[in-house]
């Protein structure tokens, strides 16, 4: 059974990236499972609360959901051309402390797909993931792209994949990623 460790990259109940990663977890090929994590409750990186107290229980919590899994799949919103604040925030958490991190991101497969509402559909969110990741010394599936533009007309009023090329093309990308992620 190979695991993939989602984290969709934004707070909003509406989110239309969190919408796309519970349609890549229904999408999973047989012999794979989607582990619906969150960045939900993670505060804003402080180095004196690090020092004076640990990392909070949810950065806790969510790397040992991704220590479980055999991949991490990062949704990502893309906000001003980059990268958003509150996802990035937690994948700074999440490499603390530098000892722990290669336990965490080190040679762990990952790939990125993203939603929004513009008509490029995060592809330079993607773009400036990439730096970070080679930081983290993950290990990119780079086999397949996906963008989803126009984000509003893909997804129905109750978040469910309606737009059946993007299905079809984010299935092909679970099947690929798992087999890599697997491997
Ligand atoms: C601060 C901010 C900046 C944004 N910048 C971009 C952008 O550069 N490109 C884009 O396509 N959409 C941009 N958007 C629109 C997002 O694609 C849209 O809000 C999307 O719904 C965010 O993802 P979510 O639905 O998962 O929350 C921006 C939104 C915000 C709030």
């Amino acid at each position: 059974m190979t695991t993939i460790t989602g984290i969709a990259g934004s707070l909003r109940a509406g989110s239309y990236n969190a919408a796309l990663l519970r349609a890549a977890a229904h999408l999973m090929p047989a012999g794979g499972r989607l582990d619906i994590a969150g960045i939900q409750g993670i505060p804003l990186y402080d180095g004196d609360v690090e020092a004076k107290q640990g990392a909070p229980a949810a950065v806790t919590a969510l790397k040992e959901r991704i220590v479980a899994g055999d991949g991490l799949l990062l949704v990502t919103p893309e906000y001003n051309h980059s990268i958003p604040g509150v996802l990035k925030n937690a994948i700074d958490w999440l490499s603390r402390p530098p000892s722990d991190s290669p336990r965490v991101f080190g040679g762990r497969p990952v790939a990125i797909i993203g939603a929004s509402t513009g008509g490029f559909g995060t592809v330079l969110a993607q773009e400036a993931w990439l730096p970070v990741i080679r930081a983290l010394g993950m290990r990119p599936w780079f086999g397949a792209r996906l963008m989803v533009s126009n984000a509003a007309k893909a997804f129905d009023e109750r978040g469910e994949l309606i737009d059946e090329r993007v299905r079809e093309q984010l299935g092909q990308f679970m099947r690929g990623f798992a087999e890599f992620a697997g491997s």
